[in-house]
């Protein structure tokens, strides 16, 4: 069995390969840029979608980023899919955002629709965000602050690698894991101690600014994402500040066996390893 693996390249899909990899899966990588090895896929050319599916019986499916209504855009690979006997079907979703909300909502039930055996993962924010590329990461290692509009609100953030091991179990484990998963790490924290941690961890001192919606949609506009989509991310904050992510759940643990690593682990792992958290 060949696994397509959308968004290939990113935070939970390079983790995804590996982990496919790991359990002598066959993998195929799409990218718009593809490298030796992985197949040219773009969302917005259907005509990209025949050759990557050719042959899969699963993928992972990360819906194009930064696009606030995905759904319309990801129709026509999903119709490809179900026509050439694709089984089963991993969205990559959010916990944010529930089945039939407007954005990945509504792909959640596009998905469940078409697909035979679905899965919908839906995440709490990636402990990923505070390493490598992410604004959060590069505001605290460049201006030593993390700038949210969450007040004290609390996230239970979880691992890519723990998403990563969830996907690789409903895309190749012997049976299909239909339904949705809230994934989470083992706590919530406040991103006042997110802060504390990497301060920790890395000794860098690293501080939390908390800010109204407008501010930090404003901020987001000017690091260059789209209008609709910043106000969308800094109305998620909102309701974080609200207490929404605030809970953690048992996901992780029932579908690999073991419990979701801590954010002090990934962050110093991280730090040790390629010393990308300083
Ligand atoms: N960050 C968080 O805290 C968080 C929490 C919950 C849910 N999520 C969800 O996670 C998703 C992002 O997942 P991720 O972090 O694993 O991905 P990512 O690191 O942002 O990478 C996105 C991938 O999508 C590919 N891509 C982007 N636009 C594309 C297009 N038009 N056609 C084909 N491929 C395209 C890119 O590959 P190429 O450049 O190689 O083409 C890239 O590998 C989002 O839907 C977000 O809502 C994020």
């Amino acid at each position: 069995m060949t696994v397509l693996i959308t968004g290939g390249t990113g935070t939970t899909g390079s983790r995804v390969a590996a982990a496919l990899r790991g359990r002598d899966v066959a993998v195929r990588i799409a990218s718009r840029r593809p490298a030796a090895g992985q197949v040219h896929f773009e969302w917005t050319d259907p005509a990209t979608h025949a050759a990557a599916l050719d042959g899969v019986r699963a993928v992972y499916l990360v819906a194009p980023v930064g696009v606030a209504d995905p759904a319309p855009i990801v129709a026509p690979f999903l119709d490809e899919a179900r026509e050439r006997g694709v089984r089963r079907v991993v969205l990559l979703s959010s916990s944010a955002v529930p089945e039939g909300a407007p954005g990945l909502g509504e792909l959640h039930r596009m998905v469940c629709a078409s697909a035979p055996e679905p899965t919908v993962l839906r995440p709490s924010w990636f402990m990923q965000n505070f390493l490598g590329d992410h604004p959060h990461a590069y505001s605290a290692r460049t201006e030593g602050e993390i700038v949210t509009a969450t007040g004290s609100g609390r996230v239970a953030f979880v691992d890519a690698g723990d998403i990563a091991a969830v996907a690789a179990q409903a895309l190749s484990g012997g049976e299909p894991h239909v339904g949705e998963y809230v994934l989470t790490g083992p706590e919530a924290l406040s991103y006042a101690e997110v802060a504390a941690v990497l301060t920790e961890v890395t000794g860098h001192p690293v501080g939390h600014r908390a800010v109204e919606v407008e501010e930090l949609t404003a901020r987001l506009v000017a690091a260059g994402y789209p209008s609709d989509f910043s106000a969308m991310l800094a109305g998620l904050d909102a309701d974080v500040a609200r207490g929404v992510e605030d809970r953690t759940t048992s996901a992780v643990q029932d579908v690999t066996g073991r419990p979701p690593r801590s954010l002090r682990e990934v962050v110093g792992d991280a730090h040790l390893s390629a010393g990308v958290a300083r």
